[in-house]
């Protein structure tokens, strides 16, 4: 199968700091991706790099055998590439509703406040708060809403520019203990219903043992190991470098 995504020997330091010394790796589609690793191994620079908000030094990467190296953002978001980020950008002063209804108009490019609020585009926005489960939360102030909430509209937002391939950085970071799981089953869940591929970055071996289809192992700008999560969860070197830490 033709991988979705391919990053080939990818290349960055910043001063001293090689944060990707060589990373290579495909993403297929359909799958689930996670990238577990200490902090400042390089996982959200990889991220990064596959979105144009970084250049790599040396490397490509190829979205469905197309390069994309260093496109600005929004040519690759276009291209079906969507970000959610560890700290959700979202809109606070605003409703749910209404920072679903920005990121559709925003997909458009072209909008008015005074249409923002078209029957079509409410018609849509609902459609994918259903998706997350947050139908009953479309007139909740964000800043209000608790952290899993911000976590599901910040992918609900993503998903509204259809992409195929969505990059998490840290979906359940913040995220209560209590919420987490379900907060990843609805996230999942959105994701296979789109047909949507996507790589997450995570810190919870349990998130990763429940949700990825296969897992990349970063340390030091480098993958020390990749495989299925109750193979890769068990490998020594691992457990000594990642899980041990963190668990
Ligand atoms: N824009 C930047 N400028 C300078 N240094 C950077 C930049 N981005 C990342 N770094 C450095 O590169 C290394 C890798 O950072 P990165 O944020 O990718 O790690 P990470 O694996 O995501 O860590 P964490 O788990 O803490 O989020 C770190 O040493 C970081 O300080
Ligand atoms: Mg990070």
């Amino acid at each position: 199968m033709r991988p979705l995504l391919e990053a080939q020997d990818l290349h960055i330091r910043f001063g001293g700091v090689v944060a990707a010394a060589g990373i290579s790796l495909q993403v297929y589609p359909g799958e689930v991706l996670a990238i577990i690793g200490p902090n400042g191994a390089g996982k959200t620079t990889f991220l990064n790099l596959c979105t144009g908000y970084l250049k790599p030094e040396r490397g490509r990467v190829l979205l469905e055998g197309r390069e994309i190296t260093g496109l600005p953002p929004r040519v690759i978001t276009r291209l079906g590439v969507a970000r959610a980020f560890q700290i959700p950008q979202l809109f606070t002063e605003h409703t749910v509703e209404e920072n679903l209804l920005l990121a559709l108009a925003a997909r458009e490019g072209f909008w008015r406040w005074t249409t923002l609020r078209e029957e079509r585009r409410r018609h849509e926005a609902k459609g994918f708060l259903a998706l997350l489960g947050l139908e009953g939360l479309a007139s909740t102030p964000v800043a209000e809403a608790p952290e899993g909430v911000r976590k599901l509209l910040d992918v609900a937002m993503a998903l509204a520019l259809k992409p195929r391939l969505l990059l998490l950085d840290e979906p359940t970071s913040g995220v209560s203990a209590e919420e987490k799981l379900s907060v990843m089953d609805t996230l999942v869940r959105a994701l296979k219903a789109q047909e949507v591929t996507a790589v997450f970055v995570e810190h919870d071996m349990e998130v990763v043992r429940r949700y990825a289809d296969r897992v990349a192992v970063w340390t030091e700008g480098r993958i020390m190991a990749e495989g299925k999560p109750e193979e890769v969860l068990q490998d020594p070197q691992v457990l000594a470098s990642v899980v041990g830490v963190e668990e």
